[in-house]
């Protein structure tokens, strides 16, 4: 399984497939990982020996000719499927038509409660008791989506939204790992 890794920031859901299914005879190669800003999670792919390609939205004039960009930087490197491990941009519905059923994305809660890119803080702010991850197949509306893994957690009184995201992330990892290798087959 030939898999391209989409990141924004500090990249350890990436780091964990890196670890658990890049290396050894695990059948899933990570291709390449891309990001739509220079962040940590890139930096990682190059100590990993992993092309890397960058696409920032600076760079096009509209969201509809990033999209393209992007479609066409994943499409020349042949993945089976495609992976938004925080990656933490929307994309559009032709983007999403170019890989059908092939993109997989990990959200740090149990969706369909607290969709968008605060996740974390609207659990903590809503009072839930327990939270989770999500892996799920992506489709043209925003954590959509067929879910494919959950995993939850609890929320503990003292919590703050990082000391809340981390322990989704702890979880979330494994998560995407196991998602991915049942993928993998
Ligand atoms: C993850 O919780 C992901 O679900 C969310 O942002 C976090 C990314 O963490 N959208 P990392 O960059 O993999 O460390």
């Amino acid at each position: 399984m030939r898999l391209v890794v989409l990141v924004s920031g500090s990249g350890t859901n990436l780091q964990a497939v890196i670890d658990g299914l890049h290396l050894g005879d695990a059948p899933v190669e990570i291709v390449a990982v891309g990001a739509d800003r220079p962040c940590e999670g890139l930096r990682r792919a190059e100590a990993a020996g992993i092309g890397t390609f960058l696409v920032a939205p600076s760079e096009h004039p509209d969201r509809e000719r990033w999209n393209r960009a992007l479609e066409r930087e994943i499409v020349s490197h042949r993945p089976d499927r495609v992976v938004f491990a925080g990656f933490m941009r929307i994309v559009d519905a032709p983007f999403v038509a170019a890989f059908p059923g092939r993109i997989v994305n990990t959200h740090p809660s149990l969706l369909p409660s607290f969709p968008g890119a605060h996740a974390v803080r609207d659990a903590l702010a809503y009072g839930v008791r327990i939270t989770g991850a999500t892996v799920h197949e992506v489709v043209a509306d925003v954590d959509a989506g067929p879910i494919l893994a959950q995993v939850a957690v609890p929320v503990l009184p003292d919590d703050t939204e990082d000391t809340l995201h981390e322990r989704i992330k702890t979880a979330e990892r494994s998560l995407l790992v196991e998602a991915l290798a049942e993928l993998a087959g």
